[in-house]
């Protein structure tokens, strides 16, 4: 087989296009369902992959059928010169559309410039629109950075930006009907995104999961009626729905309600030059080590196609024998 050209099938048939990219494991603050809230070892800066190991990488997996990257961290914005990344990435042959996860806080001085590199799409997380309520959750100030990253993504030519609650029972309810007029308001897509099982604490439990199913029972007491949106790509996990007078465009993430795995088309790179064909994956796959030892492509591409072969059916969460992955959200890369 020609390791460099075939698509990258799994066992089930599953075809991966897209690749999620962590620049770095570091956040300027501390969502308590992904990190701790201290005592944190970060990566030391030489074992994260340079914007040049990342571009090799992307230039192994283009021809392998990637086609959509997504930069997560950590928090992308904090590592150094993100928009050379995207310049890189953007002129990669193959490379159909380049998106980011951020938390806002630093994209109102950056927006332009990644713009103008070739960023796509904008996510953004955001929980609260209550400044104390976000203080609680991140442990850090900052909702008006957020707020203004937003704003100016939208000035600079961002449109479709996604804005990303987590759906945490106790804590989210209150925020569903603020969240979905903010969003309204402003033409931004809401999704939430039932609470996994990544906290750094380990704390996570199954009953602290907001089902969508209650998020939208919620909303539809307040909006009335939501009618299925049309579904334009069938890997999308989400499944959305228009409220408020057709304008509005709510939805939901269910990874543990409604696992989605039968569908999943994406890899991940970690920050460190680590392959997972899972968030929820034990193992990783070390590209790190090939990319710095002067390997030729070849083997890289094997490691991948390896890596994606040995993709399991599914997360499991709901399995009583599910084991959590030893890293959390912040070390892997949403
Ligand atoms: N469960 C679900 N989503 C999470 N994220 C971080 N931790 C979790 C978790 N435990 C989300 C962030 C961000 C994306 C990178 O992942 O809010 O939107
Ligand atoms: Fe930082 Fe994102 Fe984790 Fe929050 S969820 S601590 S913003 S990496």
């Amino acid at each position: 087989m020609n390791e460099a050209s075939e698509p990258l099938t799994d066992s089930l048939g599953r075809v991966h296009t897209s690749l999620r990219i962590s620049v770095t494991d570091r956040c300027n603050i501390r969502c308590y369902y992904c990190m701790p809230a201290d005592g944190i070892q970060f990566l030391p800066r030489k074992q994260l992959l340079s914007f040049e190991e990342i571009e090799r990488f992307v230039r192994i997996v283009a021809p392998m059928g990637i086609t959509k990257l997504r930069l997560t961290g950590g928090e992308p914005l904090v590592r150094c010169e993100l928009p050379t990344l995207v310049r890189l990435l953007a002129r990669t042959p193959g490379i159909e559309e380049i998106a980011l996860t951020t938390n806002g806080l630093l994209l109102a001085e950056q927006a332009g410039d990644l713009r103008r590199a070739g960023l796509d799409r904008i996510n953004v997380s955001l929980d609260t629109l209550d400044a104390d309520k976000f203080k609680r959750i991140t442990r850090r100030p900052g909702l008006e950075k957020v707020l203004a990253g937003i704003a100016e993504a939208q000035r600079v030519g961002f449109d479709s930006i996604r804005l990303n609650a987590i759906a945490i029972r106790g804590e989210t309810e209150p925020e569903i009907v603020p969240l979905l007029e903010f969003a309204l308001a402003h033409q931004l897509h809401l999704r939430f995104i039932e609470y996994m099982p990544l906290d750094g604490d380990g704390a996570w439990k199954s009953d602290q999961v907001l089902s969508g199913e209650r998020i939208r029972e919620i909303v539809e007491e307040h909006f009335g009626p939501l009618e299925p949106a049309p579904r334009d790509d069938a890997s999308q996990p989400a499944v959305d729905y228009v409220f408020g007078d057709r304008s509005g465009l709510i939805g939901f993430i269910h990874p543990v309600s409604q696992p989605f795995c039968g569908q999943c088309d994406r890899l991940r790179l970690t920050a460190e030059g680590q392959i997972r064909n899972c968030l929820f994956s034990i193992e990783e796959s070390d590209v790190r080590d090939l990319l710095r030892s002067n390997a030729d492509d070849d083997p890289i591409a094997k490691l991948v196609r390896d890596c994606v072969a040995a993709k399991k059916p599914g997360h499991g969460i709901d399995d009583p024998r599910f084991l959590r992955p030893a890293k959390a959200m912040y070390q892997i890369g949403g």
